[in-house]
């Protein structure tokens, strides 16, 4: 198992974005750009198991809110969160950026890939609504460093800017 995030992890952000936005140009489809995404992320970082979405749906029971898995890459995943639980539903409920070094010292961290070790939930927000997150996961401690939460954020904001939300 990793431990540590290997040294070839630094990406150019700016780069990304322009190459996102030249993807889902000419497309507003929710499914079709989130898969697009899902995969453009998980092929451009390094040292990852899993990248997705999962979208805010009513609740199977009662009349809450919960999370349900969207398009992603990696192994099969838990298809429902609570809004609250896990680090995806905390990020939903808070609705803030979690980033997490290591989920084994994250109480609640639910558990889908064995192999995964540190994991960022990146808030989808428009019109102030909170629409889902998109989760990253890697086997390696303390992945995520700053310049990655500001280059996913704004990565996850090219995304909503250029889908249509059903
Ligand atoms: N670890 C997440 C669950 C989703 S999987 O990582 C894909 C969580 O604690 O919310």
């Amino acid at each position: 198992m990793f431990t540590s995030a290997p040294a070839d992890i630094d990406v150019d952000y700016s780069l990304l974005a322009r190459q996102i936005t030249s993807i889902l140009e000419g497309e507003r489809n929710q499914t079709a750009n989130a898969a697009q995404f899902s995969a453009f992320i998980y092929q451009s970082l390094a040292d990852l198991n899993w990248a997705g979405f999962y979208w805010t749906v009513p609740a199977k029971k009662g009349d809450a809110e919960e999370l349900l898995v969207g398009p992603f890459q990696g192994k099969v995943a838990c298809a429902r969160i609570s809004f609250g639980k896990g680090v995806c539903g905390t990020a939903a409920a808070e609705r803030r950026t979690i980033v997490v070094p290591d989920v084994h010292a994250f109480a609640g961290h639910i558990a889908c890939d064995s192999a995964s070790n540190a994991e960022i939930v990146i808030p989808v927000i428009k019109d102030g609504r909170v629409l889902g997150v998109f989760d990253i996961d890697s086997p390696s401690l303390n992945r995520f460093r700053p310049e990655d939460q500001l280059g996913l954020e704004s990565l996850v904001a090219i995304f909503v800017a250029a889908t249509d939300f059903t």
